[in-house]
């Protein structure tokens, strides 16, 4: 559902991707209430942002009008979401201290909803010591953070400070807003293939196509949930709104997984590789005359079995299993080995065309049972297991 959003516009070259911001928040049903500052107005003009927003753009603290229309007080609370994008480093400093000298800084003192920044400056700037003050002391103050990312810089120089784009921002601010019944809780998503490396131009993959974690990340979301998101190379793209962390290798999987220590839930729908090369070769493998290569395994580490074995373990784990015979006894087998809560098991065999494919076909087994599930849309099983999920934690 649309929510309201109050978009504080700073003084920054980043303030071009505001428009596109304010475009893609209207896209996707949301209402944006624009605030500019001076220094906003320098890069952006107040006719352009009204024009995207379809609405008045609010400059000035003692604008008559703007006080007897709706007063700077209401103005800050009538938002679900007060968004600075892009937060520059004065407006950080401002906020961290408490100042309200403008219209921007006395709606971010008197507003009572959550503040959401997308900071932009200079790395020099961001890296210094008084803007990473001003940082602690926001996020201790509650506000959220999306960005800065690390890249080219217009000034020419390279590292962090660039704002989020808009479409990390939308993700933060829909997080943010969001108040299903998941709200508040922090939900595990491993997804996708892992590739092994050979050497550094081959590997060992399977055929996962990340679609079945990707629904669920996208479904958990949906419920109100803070998702973190280790996905191997997968064929689908992330979720927008989900804390992605990229992997390739099961390895760099369990070390992503490994560092999160306040889970409440945990959903392991990566298709980890089990084995990788013991002897993977720093250069590529030549055919030298020699005969052929011999690959040698190592095992690799179970992720799954590892947390849930580990002293952080979420309160609630869910396995898969991808089985292409005597599916449930297996999985049944895999859930009490591996120590997880659910097991959701499939038939991976080709002729099932469920990997890869738009279906799933799954069966449900906990520590009471097994509960199959009618064949259905890969989504419609997300939401079926989201839902199952925020029922076990209510
Ligand atoms: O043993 P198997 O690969 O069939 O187990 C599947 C379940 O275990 C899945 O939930 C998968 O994500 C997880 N797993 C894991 N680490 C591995 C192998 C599997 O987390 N190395």
């Amino acid at each position: 559902m649309g929510k309201r959003i109050l978009l504080i516009i700073g003084g920054g070259i980043a303030a071009f991707k505001s428009l596109d911001l304010i475009r893609r928040l209207r896209e996707r049903g949301h209402d944006v209430v624009p605030v500019l500052t001076s220094a906003a107005t320098e890069f952006v003009t107040p006719l352009s942002v009204s024009a995207l927003a379809g609405q008045k753009v609010y400059q000035d603290l003692f604008d008559l009008n703007d006080e007897s229309e709706m007063g700077h007080i209401e103005l800050s609370r009538a938002a679900d979401l007060v968004v600075v994008a892009p937060a520059t480093a004065d407006l950080m400093a401002k906020m961290a201290a408490g100042l309200a000298n403008d219209l921007a800084s006395t709606l971010l003192l008197a507003t009572d909803k959550c503040v959401l920044i997308a900071p932009s400056m200079n790395v020099r700037m961001w890296e210094h010591a008084a803007t990473q003050r001003n940082l602690a002391t926001l996020e201790k103050d509650g506000i959220l953070t999306c960005g800065p990312n690390e890249g080219d810089m217009a000034c020419g120089e390279f590292g962090f400070g660039r704002m989020a784009e808009p479409m990390e921002i939308i993700g933060a601010i829909e997080a943010a807003v969001n108040d299903g019944p998941l709200k508040g809780k922090h939900i595990l998503v491993t997804s996708g293939p892992t590739h092994e490396p050979i050497d550094p131009v081959r590997y060992i993959a399977n055929r996962s196509s990340g679609a079945q974690g990707t629904a669920i990340a996208r479904a958990l979301l949906a419920l109100g949930a803070r998702v973190t998101f280790v996905t191997g190379p997968a064929d689908v793209a992330a979720p927008v709104g989900v804390e992605v962390v990229a992997v390739q290798t099961a390895a760099q999987m369990l070390n992503a997984v490994q560092s999160l220590t306040d889970l409440d839930v945990g959903v392991f729908a990566a298709a980890v590789a089990d084995w990788r090369m013991a002897n993977a070769s720093d250069q590529k493998i030549k055919k030298d005359g020699n005969g052929l290569p011999v690959l040698e395994f190592a095992e690799n580490p179970d992720i799954l079995a590892t947390v849930c074995g580990s002293d952080n373990r979420p309160k609630l784990v869910v396995g898969f299993a991808a089985e292409t015979q005597n599916v449930i006894e297996n999985a049944t087998a895999k859930r009490k080995r591996k120590g997880c809560d659910w097991i959701i098991a499939n038939d991976v065999s080709p002729a099932t065309g469920i990997m890869g494919g738009a279906e799933n076909d799954v069966t449900l087994i906990s520590a009471t049972g097994a509960e199959d599930w009618p064949r259905m849309g890969k989504d419609q099983v997300a939401q079926k297991l989201a839902a199952r999920i925020a029922e076990a934690l209510s």
